[in-house]
């Protein structure tokens, strides 16, 4: 005799049988209960259960060529742990985006977001697996800060025991302190952007994996980029594909992405943008639209590498063969989704950084404790932040990034939960 334990999806009763699809952390499970292999009073428990309710069945599984996952589970004990209320508010018809966001912990037990969160768990899982394998070392950064790194406009303003304090937008600055205990350090922490828009892509509230490393160039960061998504790619192909198929995305495709990937520069960039009819020219911002027609003819994600300095917060390193041009790169990923990371050489000549940052409107007094790692042994280094939630985003094919993280902060959302 066999148990399983979990929640009621579906029931359908054809009358001497009841079938059941219950729903657990294995995915969902043909049961079948027959009136003649149960007592009376089982029988009357099968057929009073609603969507929802937590049961604990004993019976014996066997093979069955029309279920779902080949196997079935023949009931002969039911319990009732939970009958659940009805109706169920996430009942059987579609749901607007509103609903899924309102009801979001209920929504969460459906099947599209249980494969989602179970392929960010393996895209987490393999992140650290792939940094553990490779020398990195995880430091743990803090979120509350007093120093922007990704510009003013999107800082979180917290009170801090009556001082002003922010959210940090990336733990960028803290890796850069790091790289000098163990010259190769990675983190995977919130981060945080008062962005007051509505976009497929922006969270006000997101899940950075950053890394930064001493001795290290433009070169080298983009292998290192290459190399992990596609270690990632692969992990999720061989270790979700049934939640892969299930999101449409064939893990086939995954298992393609391999380095490397293609590299163009921003003026091959602009270039291409003014042949496909873009009104763009050298000097100009590529923003989310411009990256949908540079990746959407593309399997595998691209590299694009340089970006005019104006556009860039104070810590990029100018190029040393174009003045005006930051050491930087973006990786787009493809089939239209745009940027997934950013990353690039950082200044270290002390005169420049305090003249960016006064630019930028901020005080260099703030950023004592920065200029010090410029003071004391400064090396070449570079580094790159990641969204998790991008990555999911393309990796489960989604059309908005809401649905990449379990409980979404995004502009004006209405109800959090
Ligand atoms: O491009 P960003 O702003 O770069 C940095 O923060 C650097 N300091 C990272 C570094 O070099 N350590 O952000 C990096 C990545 C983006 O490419 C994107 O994937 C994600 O973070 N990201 C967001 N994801 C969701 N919603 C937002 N509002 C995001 N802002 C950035
Ligand atoms: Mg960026």
């Amino acid at each position: 005799m066999e148990t399983i334990r979990g929640w009621v999806l579906k029931k359908r009763e054809h009358g001497n049988i009841i079938f059941i699809d219950l729903r657990n952390r294995d995915g969902i499970t043909q049961c079948v209960v027959r009136r003649g292999n149960v007592s009376n009073e089982d029988w009357n428990k099968a057929e009073e259960l609603t969507q929802e309710s937590s049961i604990i069945l004993k019976g014996e599984w066997r093979l069955e060529d029309r279920a779902p996952k080949g196997r079935e589970f023949v009931v002969n004990g039911i319990e009732i742990v939970h009958l659940a209320e009805t109706p169920y508010p996430l009942g059987k018809k579609e749901h607007s985006p509103e609903t899924l966001m309102e009801k979001r912990h209920l929504a969460v037990r459906g099947q599209r977001y249980q494969a989602i969160f179970r392929v960010r768990s393996e895209i987490l899982r393999a992140s650290r697996e792939y940094f553990m394998n490779n020398g990195y070392i995880e430091v743990s950064p803090p979120i509350i800060v007093t120093t922007a790194c990704e510009g003013g406009a999107t800082l979180f303003k917290i009170d801090y025991f009556d001082t002003p304090a922010y959210l940090t937008q990336s733990s960028q600055l803290y890796l850069e302190i790091m790289i000098f205990t163990y010259e190769k350090v990675w983190c995977l922490a919130p981060s945080f952007r008062a962005e007051k828009s509505r976009t497929r892509r922006h969270l006000a509230e997101f899940w950075h994996l950053e890394a930064e490393a001493a001795w290290m160039n433009l070169d080298e960061l983009m292998k290192l980029e290459e190399e992990l998504v596609s270690y990632i790619c692969h992990s999720v192909a061989e270790r979700c594909p049934y939640e892969l198929k299930l999101l449409n995305r064939n893990p086939e495709e995954l298992l393609g992405i391999e380095p490397p990937f293609k590299r163009i520069s921003y003026e091959e960039a602009i270039e291409e943008l003014r042949k496909e009819g873009v009104n763009i020219n050298v000097g100009d911002e590529i923003g989310g639209d411009e990256e949908y027609i540079l990746t959407k003819k593309h399997n595998k994600p691209i590299f694009l590498v340089g970006y005019p300095l104006k556009y860039k917060p104070f810590y990029v390193k100018e190029l040393k063969d174009k003045s005006g041009m930051g050491a930087t790169v973006d990786l787009l990923a493809p089939e239209g989704y745009g940027e997934m990371a950013t990353g690039g050489e950082r200044e270290d000549n002390i005169e420049k950084l305090i003249e960016r940052i006064k630019g930028e409107g901020f005080n260099p007094e703030n950023y004592d404790w920065y200029l010090d790692l410029r003071r004391y042994g400064s090396v070449p280094h570079a580094g790159f932040g990641m969204g998790i939630d991008r990555l999911t985003w393309w990796i489960c094919k989604l059309d908005h990034i809401r649905d990449a993280v379990p409980f979404p902060r995004l502009f004006r959302t209405g109800k959090m939960i």
